[in-house]
């Protein structure tokens, strides 16, 4: 090939490549059209994740944190091991529901087909997406009924395992007030989870599933196999304990206050239930 016609060839492949990047791509499994789902994208998301899907829209600056940035294919609230691409269930439902306390917003008013279309758009914005397809969900194990031993073990297994981060729960531990960053390069804090609710999480059953498959691209990291699914049970129900979240109960609660202040050892007797908080 002459040089000249490789320039045209080129040119010709950048001109088709935004047509081509939008066809028949491996990994996504969610049976929407691209090339509505880019209308979609112009119509809804632009202004925030930006025209070169770089989370860079018009009024990120003002987002904190950032809009993602979809090149990398990074997305932290999937139902699969950690660092493995979502399935398009978990996409729609961060679509539908919003990531609360961010400008995420919920985009409850969209069609199913509409939001189908606009993450197979989404899963052309990064080479991930055609060299992977979404990881495997992970398996929870049946929920067990909490008991005050086991919020008591699930205690012991924070202590152990979030302390750090999470500090007593409102997301104050030694390695947060030293400062952390996200894959981004942006500041980032450990959830309150005395609020109830987090971005994403608001059952039992979420935070089984962060403890299990972590966070991506933040420093929440994965317990992959270091706890067993009954700890993670006990560890989700301690959480619970801690705030107003979905299926946490005066019980459970009460099991908590009744355990004695953090960092001390574990008394055989339970100290009496502190009714001036919460
Ligand atoms: C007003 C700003 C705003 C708009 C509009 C917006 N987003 Fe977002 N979006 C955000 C922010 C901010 C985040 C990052 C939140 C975080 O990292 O905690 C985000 C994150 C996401 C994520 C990543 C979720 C994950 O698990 O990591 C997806 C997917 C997403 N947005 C899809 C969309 C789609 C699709 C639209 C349009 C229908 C849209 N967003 C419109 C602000 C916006
Ligand atoms: C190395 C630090 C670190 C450790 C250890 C850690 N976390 Fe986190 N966690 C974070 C950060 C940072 C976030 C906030 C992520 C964000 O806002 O995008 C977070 C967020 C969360 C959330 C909120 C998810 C949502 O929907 O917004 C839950 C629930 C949670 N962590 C539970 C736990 C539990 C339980 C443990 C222990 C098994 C734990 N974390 C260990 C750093 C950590």
């Amino acid at each position: 090939m002459s040089k000249a016609a490789a320039v045209s060839a080129l040119m010709a492949g950048a001109l088709a490549f935004g047509a081509a990047s939008l066809r028949a791509q491996a990994g996504g499994g969610g049976g929407g059209d691209p090339g509505r789902g880019r209308q979609v994208y112009e119509r809804y998301c632009v202004q925030c994740h930006g025209d070169r899907a770089d989370g860079a829209g018009e009024v990120a600056r003002w987002s904190q944190p950032r809009p993602r940035d979809f090149r990398g294919g990074v997305y932290k609230f999937s139902s699969t091991p950690y660092g493995f691409l979502p399935t398009p269930a978990d996409l729609d439902r961060v679509i539908q529901n919003g990531l609360y306390g961010t400008r995420m917003p919920p985009f409850a008013a969209l069609s199913t087909r509409e939001r189908r279309d606009v993450i197979a758009y989404l899963q052309t914005r990064s080479p991930r997406w055609r060299s992977e397809g979404p990881g495997k969900p992970i398996a929870i194990a049946a929920e067990p009924a909490p008991t005050r031993e086991s919020v008591t073990r699930g205690r012991e297994l924070f202590e152990a395992n979030c302390t750090k981060c999470h500090g007593d729960g409102t997301g104050n531990g030694p390695s947060a007030l030293k400062g952390m960053a996200d894959d981004w390069g942006a500041a980032i804090t450990p959830a309150n989870l005395t609020l109830g609710r987090g971005k994403w999480a608001r059952t039992a059953r979420d935070i089984y599933l962060r403890i299990t498959g972590g966070i991506n691209g933040t420093p929440m990291p994965e317990a992959g196999d270091a706890l067993s699914p009954d700890q993670v049970w006990q560890v989700a129900h301690y959480v619970q304990a801690l705030g107003g979240w979905t299926g946490s109960t005066p019980e459970l609660r009460q099991f908590a206050a009744q355990l004695p202040p953090p960092g001390t050892e574990a008394s055989s007797e339970p100290a009496p239930a502190d009714t001036t908080k919460r």
